[in-house]
């Protein structure tokens, strides 16, 4: 998709030479500088009753009169936050979706100025209403007419907007190869396939790029991971990919992300239905190289390590069993009383390598526990961290990015629950609290520098009809990345 920028008065808005015109009203009333002609077709659509001045109203004419355009598309948001105005943005393409619109052009009435966080949400919305999955679909609908979009603003905001649209494409992108990864069913995205996947983008982005085997992963001594892929006959990955666009000897932030290509439980096996989903298992992996796409694409002055530790989760003769007592790369022991609490199992010997890299911050990303959907439902992903700074930055960039998260607890207090006889640790510390428990768990794997954990597990797909990944939290991590430059 092309999307630019043109400096345009809302008074000039019937002469756009476009398919479509996108308004997007902000406020209850009509913009007064809203040019004659567009201004008479909004008050008689609002005087006959077919448009309401609220917050998810659209209205779409065909051929209005004395009007450029074909399509004449109203979409009011009420107060103009940045979130509603990103919804209006949303209401206003998927009013034209599957039409014959090539160029769309998107104006903003009733606001001050567009910001930049307007031009990236457009970017964002727009990608993101016409994102469809087709790798295993050959009959999934044909991508649309749309192929460049324009989004109008006053002089004083061009500048802005045009980092607002870089921003956006950059972070378009990222969510995309999310949703693409993650989309893909277990049997075609596996472990290899992750790795096979990263390299490319390594080429494609002039990064540094491992992909460990096996043997390599014996080597570092990661017994949790290992005991994980243990009972699978798809071979595990350990992926380390580095961006560098500061000095070598600067401090990076390090990602890790969950790679659980299909979560069956292991032994512990998972109920039946909805089991199909656990191969979204991989969204925390997903996330991590989205936003390392979204990074090596807008070039920031700092250094990024992503660390994916990828492998099935399966049962079988060769499978992990419940009490087997296994050493992670950190020297501590873990006695697995649950095999399906494998997430953190992978992650803590990735949150060890970490520690080589002398990082400035560790963020994991994973769809950790289940726990944390019934906590905080499907909208905010679950914020762990001791260090207020670190939540500082984190919710600040999530609000950025209209990319919701909860900062949780991760009190001492609940360390007592993962106490074993037989190892140093268990693995699971009962039902209550349970994404809390998880944290404490990795916790445990991180005293040698700054570290957040993001429980994704109610954001990372959608259930139901719409089923599909999110691509989430890239905006968030994305956002959080960049403002570590400064
Ligand atoms: N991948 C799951 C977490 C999950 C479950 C995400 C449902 C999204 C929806 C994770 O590996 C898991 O199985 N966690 C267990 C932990 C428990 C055994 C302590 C869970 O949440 O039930
Ligand atoms: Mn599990
Ligand atoms: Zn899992």
């Amino acid at each position: 998709m092309d999307f630019r920028h043109q400096s345009a008065s809302l008074d000039t808005l019937a002469g756009q030479t476009c398919d479509a015109l996108l308004v997007v009203l902000a406020g209850d009333r009509a913009d007064a500088a809203l040019d004659k002609v567009v201004r008479h077709a909004l008050d008689d659509a609002i005087r006959h009753g077919d448009l309401e001045l609220k917050r998810g109203k659209t209205l779409c004419l065909h051929r209005p009169q004395g009007i450029k355009a074909a399509r004449l598309v109203f979409a009011a948001c009420g107060e103009a936050t940045p979130k509603s105005v990103k919804a209006a943005f949303a209401a206003g393409v998927a009013a034209l979706k599957g039409g014959g619109t090539r160029h769309l052009a998107v104006a903003l009435a009733g606001v001050d100025g567009v910001s930049a966080a307007n031009a990236e949400a457009l970017v964002t919305a727009v990608e993101d209403a016409l994102y469809v999955y087709r790798h295993t679909k050959p009959s999934a609908p044909a991508a649309g007419a749309l192929s460049k979009v324009t989004l109008l603003t006053d002089k004083a905001s061009a500048k802005a907007v045009a980092q607002g649209l870089a921003r956006g494409q950059a972070i378009a992108a990222g969510v995309t190869l999310a949703r693409e990864l993650a989309n893909r069913p277990g049997n075609h995205c596996t472990p290899s396939h992750l790795g096979e996947q990263e390299k490319r983008l390594g080429k494609d982005f002039g990064l540094k790029v491992e992909v460990m085997d096996r043997k390599a992963i014996e080597k570092l001594g990661m017994g949790a991971f290992l005991a994980v892929a243990q009972g699978s006959a798809e071979p595990p990955r350990f992926i380390v990919a580095q961006y560098h666009g500061a000095p070598k000897t600067q401090a990076p932030v390090v990602l890790v992300g969950k790679g659980i290509t299909f979560d069956t439980g292991g032994i512990s096996i998972k109920p039946a239905a909805e089991m199909d989903e656990m191969k979204f298992d991989m969204g925390g992996a997903a996330s991590v190289l989205g936003t390392l796409r979204a990074i090596a694409e807008l070039k920031p002055k700092l250094n990024l390590v992503v660390l994916v530790p990828t492998t099935e989760n399966m049962p079988g003769g060769r499978a992990v069993k419940p009490g087997d007592v296994v050493k992670s790369m950190s020297g501590q022991t873990i006695e697995i009383l649950n095999t399906d609490a494998e997430g953190r199992l992978i992650l803590c010997d990735a949150l060890t390598y970490a520690e080589r890299f002398k990082p400035a911050c560790v963020v994991d990303v994973a769809t950790l526990t289940g726990a944390c959907v019934i906590a905080l439902g499907h909208h905010h992903s679950g914020l762990f961290t001791a260090d207020d700074k670190l939540a500082g930055d984190l919710l600040a960039a999530s609000a950025a990015s209209l990319d919701p998260c909860w900062r949780m607890p991760l009190d001492e207090e609940y360390d007592e629950a993962l106490k074993s006889n037989f190892a140093d640790m268990g693995n699971v510390g009962g039902r209550a609290g349970g994404s809390i428990t998880a944290a404490m768990f990795l916790r445990k794997f991180t005293g040698k520098y700054r570290w957040a954990h993001l429980d994704i597990a109610g954001t990372a797909w959608k259930s139901g009809a719409a089923k599909g990944a999110t691509g989430r939290p890239v905006p968030l991590l994305t956002h959080f990345v960049l403002s570590q430059a400064a």
